[in-house]
């Protein structure tokens, strides 16, 4: 199963892109994921939008091209940090091809909360006509404190987590081929 991971963090040293790279890593056997930064993708706009920039095309490609999307976001003042919402609106022109795309959610911060609100507000979006991908009920992944989660080299090693993410992970598979895979 192809899932396109899409990180709402642009920084180098992100632990949502280190936790984002976990997940690819450690589940390698039952999904194939492509970690997707942000970071080139211009602001969108309307007037261009019939004939975007090379790299919104490669990126609402690469997400076409996936079976599922995987959201992995920090919480910036309360909600999803703009680089992400930037993403969701290209992706929500044109093909729309979030439509019908299941989709899942993790995020890490360094409070204790662990982007519950802006996973809320993703939740939100993620309903909307122009996006309407159906989501993993249940299963909710906060990864509070993820500083104190990770090691020097930004490798997961709270045991609780990875235990955690072991039940998340199969309840997606069994989710996505129950409800999604017969149908494609
Ligand atoms: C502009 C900005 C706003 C933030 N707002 C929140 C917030 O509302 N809630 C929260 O828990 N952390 C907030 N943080 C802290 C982030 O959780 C923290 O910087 C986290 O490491 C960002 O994720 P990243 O490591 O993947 O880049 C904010 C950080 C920034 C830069």
């Amino acid at each position: 199963m192809k899932i396109a991971a899409i990180v709402g963090s642009n920084r180098k040293d992100s632990y949502n892109l280190k936790l984002a790279e976990y997940v690819k890593k450690t589940y390698s056997h039952c999904l194939d994921i492509e970690v997707i930064q942000l970071n080139n993708l211009p602001f969108y706009n309307q007037d261009i939008e019939n004939n975007p920039s090379k790299e919104v095309q490669d990126f609402i490609q690469q997400v076409a091209s996936a079976d599922a999307v995987l959201w992995v976001t920090p919480e910036y003042n309360y909600s999803i940090p703009g680089v992400l919402k930037n993403a969701i609106d290209w992706l929500s022109r044109g093909e729309k091809v979030l439509i019908g795309k299941p989709s899942w959610i993790m995020g890490a911060s360094m409070g204790t909360l662990g982007t519950v609100r802006a996973q809320i507000h993703l939740r939100d979006i993620l309903f909307s006509p122009g996006v309407s991908s159906p989501l993993l009920p249940l299963n909710e992944v906060f990864v509070g404190q993820v500083h104190e989660k990770m090691d020097q080299s930004g490798n997961l090693v709270h045991e609780p987590t990875k235990q955690f993410l072991d039940i998340v992970v199969d309840n997606f598979v069994k989710w996505y081929h129950a409800e999604f895979a017969s149908k494609k």
